[in-house]
């Protein structure tokens, strides 16, 4: 049986202050070893946080990596670094930083592969446009994305890593997919994984993102693929983010 993962993505919100606010928060509300739970927070304040949930069982991770180890790549910061903080996760590949940054797939997968470099476990985000699922790409996009980590990291790799399905339609907009809509696609994840290796098909958590909420939560978490959830606006408030984390079934 898969355990379950349940990861907040603050996106760029917040300050120290907060910060500490919402992880004092959530570890005051997590009761009961139910599931995973991780929060990935601005770079600048992994070390704050890192110091308030070292030693608890609410894991760290960034919002991005590095695509390289080291040198001069103004503005990034490495797996190395993130490892220092105590990065147990970091997000690759978010449909933010693929529309607004430009980390192509090529990218995106020397950056899953740094952050394996320093057993970070990257949480490989894949997801169509709203356009692209209208011409019926869907499968075609999730492909294509899987397809440029796999051909550089090597299937094997996803041992120790984390897939999200995030439709980018769905992402911030209120807009959720239906419990049958993301199942569908998780399905064909685990499908297209199990063709090139059966067991770790069977044992990589893949998770829902977009428009998550505390009262889609449970019906998206029950479908047999779906093994948690990657939260962005609802991990802002710990009640709705315990709640959201409360809602895993299996
Ligand atoms: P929302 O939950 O705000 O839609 O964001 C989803 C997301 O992008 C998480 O990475």
């Amino acid at each position: 049986m898969r355990r379950s993962l349940v990861v907040g993505n603050w996106k760029m919100n917040g300050t120290r202050e907060s910060a500490a606010a919402l992880v004092q928060g959530i570890l005051a509300g997590l009761d009961g070893d139910i599931a995973d739970i991780a929060v990935c927070v601005p770079y600048v304040y992994l070390e704050s946080v890192g110091n308030i949930i070292n030693s608890t069982r609410l894991g760290l991770g960034a919002q991005n990596i590095a695509d390289k180890a080291s040198g001069a790549y103004t503005g990034e910061v490495s797996a190395s670094m993130l490892a220092e903080v105590g990065c147990k996760y970091a997000l690759v590949g978010h449909s933010e930083r693929r529309t607004y940054y430009g980390d192509s797939d090529a990218s995106v997968a020397a950056r899953f592969v740094q952050a394996q470099t320093q057993n970070i476990i990257p949480i490989l985000c894949v997801g169509e446009t709203l356009e692209q699922r209208e011409q019926d790409q869907t499968i075609a996009v999730v492909n294509e994305q899987l397809d440029a980590v796999i051909e550089l990291a090597g299937i094997a790799a996803f041992n120790n890593a984390v897939i999200a399905y995030e439709p980018v339609w769905a992402i911030g907009t209120g807009r959720t997919a239906t419990d049958d809509q993301a199942q569908e696609v998780h399905k064909h994840i685990r499908s297209y994984i199990a063709a090139k290796d059966q067991a770790i098909a069977e044992k990589i958590q893949i998770l829902y993102g977009g428009s998550a909420k505390p009262d889609n939560a449970q019906g998206l978490f029950a479908m047999a693929d779906i093994d948690g959830g990657l939260i962005g606006g609802a991990s802002l408030d710990a009640e709705s983010f315990l709640k959201i984390y409360h809602s895993v079934s299996k």
